[in-house]
């Protein structure tokens, strides 16, 4: 089976094209980025360590991309630069061999997923994967889950993919808007 990354870019890959406006929420390394400048017009990346920015900028640069606005601040200020778009990723957790204490918190991707639903556009579609293998990244994705599992039916669309026979692997949430 693939890799819940990759298989999170197909999902993207299926509802993005070169006009979509797309938002990675956690830039990390900038592999999520690097995918979403390969496909969509303009990408809007955020991360709140500086390590993670130039990782991602660095990545960018090897790949020549310029459709990027990377910003050094948090996710939750997505408002400040974004008035819609057509495609998320909140690829959660810590950064890879970085500071594993510089996670994720529920509360603010709560927060943030708030915000980004009223700047989604109809038929757009926001992709999180989630990893409940440490403490913290546990409890947010019970958040998470619980957070999709109560969106009006009338307005969204949400599932979850997950591998049924691995305890604690990394999942993915889907929020698709009418
Ligand atoms: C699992 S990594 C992301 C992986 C990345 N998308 C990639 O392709 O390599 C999670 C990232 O979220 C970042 N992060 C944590 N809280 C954040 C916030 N409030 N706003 C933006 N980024 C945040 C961390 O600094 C970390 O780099």
């Amino acid at each position: 089976m693939k890799k819940i990354t990759d298989i999170a870019h197909d999902f993207l890959m299926e509802a993005m094209n070169e006009k979509s406006i797309a938002v990675d929420f956690t830039a990390g390394q900038g592999y999520d980025t690097l995918f979403l400048a390969n496909h969509a017009q303009k990408v809007i990346a955020y991360d709140i360590q500086l390590e993670a920015v130039t990782q991602t900028k660095a990545l960018l640069e090897e790949h020549h991309c310029q459709n990027v606005v990377l910003l050094h601040k948090s996710h939750e200020r997505v408002n400040e630069d974004v008035e819609c778009f057509d495609i998320g990723i909140f690829n959660l957790g810590y950064l890879p061999h970085g500071n594993e204490n510089i996670t994720t918190d529920g509360d603010t991707v709560i927060r943030t997923l708030k915000k980004a639903l009223n700047l989604l556009a109809g038929k757009g579609r926001i992709v999180l994967v989630l990893y409940p293998g440490f403490e913290a990244g546990k409890k947010e994705s019970e958040q998470v889950e619980a957070f999709c599992a109560q969106l009006p039916s009338k307005q969204y669309d949400t599932a979850k993919l997950i591998m049924t026979n691995r305890k604690n692997c990394p999942y993915m949430m889907i929020i698709d808007k009418h």
